[in-house]
């Protein structure tokens, strides 16, 4: 959908408050251009964002600068991606910032995913050792400090094809995770990608 088009959809339903209060109308056109916008995702993203197809992540309750930065890496073409890089070419900043809100809002669900239980045991030891630091509890709550993603209860499909994306350099990732997630491998063995999307794949 282009921009102004949203924009008109958002002064139509708005279009009384507007008479009434400019400032009521101007805050609830945002609000609703973000929303409007988010609708264009929801075919692959689920409603709100919660997906239920396990190659597309949730985005529902993401944090908004991973979000954000998310999106204009896709547009730049710096982020692997099967589809999201044509998507997202599609957007101004100023577009990805109100969906990359109304996404961040929405709460969270968690996938209803099978495990290996004896797998998920040992990924929960790795992932209090290597990455807790940054994705806090169990993976699947976002701290303030950290712009990081949500893990637990996220698809395993959609993981597993992200890990396959970073040991390929089709993604990138912070010096300060790359550390972590090596030594890990190092320490731990191959088999500990394994494991840990196990762990995440049993938070429901
Ligand atoms: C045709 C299906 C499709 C549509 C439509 C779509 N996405 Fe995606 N999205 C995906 C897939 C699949 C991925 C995984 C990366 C890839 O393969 O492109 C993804 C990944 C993402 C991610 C990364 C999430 C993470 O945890 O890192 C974000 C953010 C995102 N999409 C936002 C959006 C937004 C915002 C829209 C609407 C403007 C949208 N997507 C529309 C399929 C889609
Ligand atoms: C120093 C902080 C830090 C540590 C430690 C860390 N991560 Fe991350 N992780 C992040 C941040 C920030 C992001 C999001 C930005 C990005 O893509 O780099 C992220 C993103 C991810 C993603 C992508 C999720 C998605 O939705 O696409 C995966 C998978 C991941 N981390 C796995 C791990 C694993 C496994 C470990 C432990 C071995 C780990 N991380 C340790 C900070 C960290």
């Amino acid at each position: 959908m282009k921009r102004s088009t949203v924009l008109q959809a958002a002064l139509l339903t708005c279009g009384l408050s507007f008479s009434v209060a400019s400032l009521a109308g101007v805050a609830s056109a945002s609000v609703a251009s973000g929303a409007m916008l988010a609708h264009t995702c929801a075919g692959c993203h689920g409603t709100n964002g919660v997906s239920q197809g396990p190659a597309t992540p949730t985005i529902a309750g993401s944090d908004y600068d991973y979000l954000v930065a998310s999106m204009i890496e896709y547009k730049r073409g710096k982020r692997g991606s099967t589809i999201m890089t044509r998507i997202a070419k599609g957007y101004g900043h100023t577009e990805i910032k109100a969906m990359a809100r109304f996404f961040a809002d929405q709460e969270y669900v968690l996938a209803d995913q099978t495990y290996d239980a004896a797998a998920a045991k040992r990924g929960k030891k790795l992932h209090k050792e290597y990455c807790i630091n940054c994705h806090v509890e169990d993976g699947a709550t976002l701290d303030e400090d950290e712009d990081a993603a949500l893990l637990g209860g996220q698809w395993r499909p959609y993981l597993t094809y992200t890990c396959d994306d970073y040991k390929t350099d089709k993604r990138g990732m912070s010096k300060k995770m790359r550390k972590k997630y090596d030594l890990m491998q190092k320490e731990a063995g191959d088999q500990s990608i394994f494991d840990l999307l196990e762990f995440y794949a049993s938070q429901k």
